[in-house]
């Protein structure tokens, strides 16, 4: 992995209700990213004060055009900064950090995305789809303003979900989760994880989380995202940038 590159901002869409997609070009980044992997990404302008690095998930990826797209809440001073940035900006980027989603399987995907967690299931949609695999994605958040990427996803495979019931089906994702042997690969609020991974514990149904650890470097360095993990003769301790951010759930001590 080489050091941050300065990218500039070649396109931004606001989706409102505090969620943005910011766009890039860079052939190297889109041919060599996949689902899961994750970027740290800052401004050291002068323009900004907040100085550490924020972890940002890979959303869409137009790989033709060598153009990659993070997806983002506003939930503080760093994404709020973000999202006030605009075309011709320049962020530092580093990246393709991280492991990503497993998907050899000949099972069915079963993917499961709340809120921003939808960012990496847009590019796994079309990388499974591309493929011939089978798969569902089961995608839902508080309201309407909750669910994005309407018309980019395929709409005979996914299930739209909101509490409020103001599109799709009403009531949570766990709500919709299908019984059999599948393969389930979920991002999102850590409650809707584990609830997934406590629907699936006792049968043969495989559950991969992303996690959304706090992260300074990124790189394994700074053990900001040290975490105890579950292993068959006890715990260990794990970066959750190195080892990460995607874990088979039955590593997570969920009730911790
Ligand atoms: C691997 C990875 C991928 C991610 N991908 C995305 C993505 O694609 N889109 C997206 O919107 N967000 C994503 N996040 C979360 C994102 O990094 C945080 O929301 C962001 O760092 C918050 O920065 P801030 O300065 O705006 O918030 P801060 O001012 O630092 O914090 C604001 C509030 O958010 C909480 N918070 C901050 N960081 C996190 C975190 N990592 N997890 C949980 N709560 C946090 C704080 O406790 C606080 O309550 C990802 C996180 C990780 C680790
Ligand atoms: S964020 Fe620094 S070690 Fe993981």
């Amino acid at each position: 992995m080489k050091g941050y590159k300065k990218l500039r901002i070649i396109d931004k869409k606001e989706w409102g209700s505090g969620y943005f997609s910011l766009f890039f070009k860079d052939y190297e980044i889109s041919d060599s990213v996949f689902p899961g992997n994750f970027f740290m990404i800052k401004d050291s302008s002068l323009r900004s004060p907040v100085i550490l690095p924020r972890p940002f998930s890979i959303a869409r990826v137009f790989k033709d055009k060598g153009v990659f797209e993070i997806f983002f809440q506003v939930v503080g001073r760093g994404t709020g900064m973000f999202s006030k940035l605009k075309e011709g900006d320049i962020l530092e980027i580093l990246g393709p950090l991280g492991n990503n989603f497993p998907v050899e399987t000949t099972k069915k995907i079963v993917m499961v995305a709340g809120g921003r967690g939808i960012s990496p299931f847009l590019y796994l949609s079309k990388i499974v789809e591309e493929k011939g695999m089978d798969y569902i994605l089961i995608y839902g958040g508080k309201s309407k303003e909750d669910v994005r990427f309407v018309s980019y996803l395929n709409s005979e495979k996914t299930i739209f979900v909101t509490e409020d019931g103001g599109f799709g089906e009403k009531g949570l994702v766990t709500e919709f989760l299908p019984k059999g042997n599948f393969l389930i690969l979920t991002c999102g609020p850590e409650i809707m994880m584990k609830k997934i991974y406590e629907f699936y514990k006792d049968t043969e149904t495989e559950v991969y989380v992303s996690l959304e650890e706090r992260m300074a470097c990124g790189t394994g360095v700074c053990y900001g995202c040290a975490k105890k993990i579950r292993t068959e003769d006890g715990t260990k301790m794990v970066r959750v940038c190195q080892q990460g951010p995607v874990f088979n759930a039955k590593e997570i001590i969920w009730d911790e």
